[in-house]
């Protein structure tokens, strides 16, 4: 495979992050994955898969429609437990634990690596309510006024407290679809998580509300970790400081997000990115 020479916006990409390549490929570590296989039934689909997520990076997973993008992220989560048939092996430590392990609760797991899906999902429940509900039944607050404080705080980091402050007793449904979105960002923030996940976040959004979501991501980043599957090349280019290329249940490379784009070192990323696959 022929190595070219950065452009000068790719340069900047680099720059604007402020991270030389050696900084971000020595990320210290949140999550790490450790030969990772994922069974449905006796259906690998997942293979073991090595792959630390940063602390406070975005990392973007891409690959071809069936790869287990959406099964490997669901498993940081546990989320995979919720499907019949559904193995997870290997080792997935966070804190020093495998979260896999015995004794482990998924309700505080859940909350410390929250989801936003693809379809945003408010709950039937105002706008207030949405964002109120998981700090209350996870008992982070002590009173009104400090669900009250909890709620805003989410509202206004998930870029959303401007466009609702008058209405918070409106339902959650009756917002645009990207301000349902952010209200999905804002009840997962709310509950003091460290990480988020987020499967094709922006799939069902507008070009405007994508942007805005893609703001958002940067400015998240100060405080969590964020792992986002995305269809999209040039949102991964936009959001992410490092990308993971999947391929038929494999993680095929990872690397600096301008590196995977312009410099792969395996072919079939290069296929899939120079659009010949997928
Ligand atoms: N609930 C399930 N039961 C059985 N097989 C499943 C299930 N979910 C996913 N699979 C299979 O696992 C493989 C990986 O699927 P997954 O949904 O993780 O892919 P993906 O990369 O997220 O795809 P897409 O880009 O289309 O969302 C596919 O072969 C899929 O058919
Ligand atoms: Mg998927």
């Amino acid at each position: 495979m022929k190595i070219r020479e950065k452009t000068s916006s790719e340069v900047a990409f680099n720059r604007d992050y402020g991270k030389t390549v050696g900084e971000i490929t020595s990320l210290k570590p949140r999550i790490e994955c450790r030969n990772v296989n994922v069974y449905y039934g006796e259906k690998l689909a997942i293979q073991n898969v090595s792959l630390d997520v940063g602390c406070n990076e975005v990392i973007a997973l891409i690959g071809p429609s069936g790869c287990g993008k959406s099964t490997f992220i669901r498993c940081l989560n546990r989320m995979n437990d919720t499907i019949i048939g559904c193995r997870v092996t290997g080792d997935i430590i966070m804190d020093g634990k495998n979260i896999y392990d015995n004794g482990v609760d998924v309700v505080p797991l859940r909350a410390q690596v929250g989801m936003v899906f693809q379809k945003p999902n408010p709950f039937p429940k105002s706008i207030f309510e949405n964002v109120a509900y998981g700090p209350r039944i996870h008992g982070l607050v002590a009173s009104k006024a400090e669900l009250e404080e909890v709620v805003e705080t989410s509202l206004r980091r998930a870029g959303l407290w401007d466009e609702v402050k008058d209405y918070l007793h409106q339902p959650g449904t009756s917002l645009s679809g990207g301000q349902q979105q952010r209200l999905c960002i804002a009840r997962t923030i709310a509950v003091n998580p460290e990480v988020i996940l987020m499967d094709e976040p922006c799939s069902a959004l507008d070009p405007i509300a994508t942007a805005k979501i893609e703001q958002l991501i940067d400015e998240l980043r100060v405080h969590y970790t964020i792992a986002i599957v995305t269809h999209s090349m040039q949102q991964a280019a936009r959001v992410s400081q490092r990308t993971a290329y999947f391929h038929l249940g494999r993680l095929i490379e990872v690397g600096e997000t301008a590196q995977i784009f312009t410099n792969p070192r395996h072919q079939l990323t290069e296929d899939y990115i120079t659009g010949r696959f997928g």
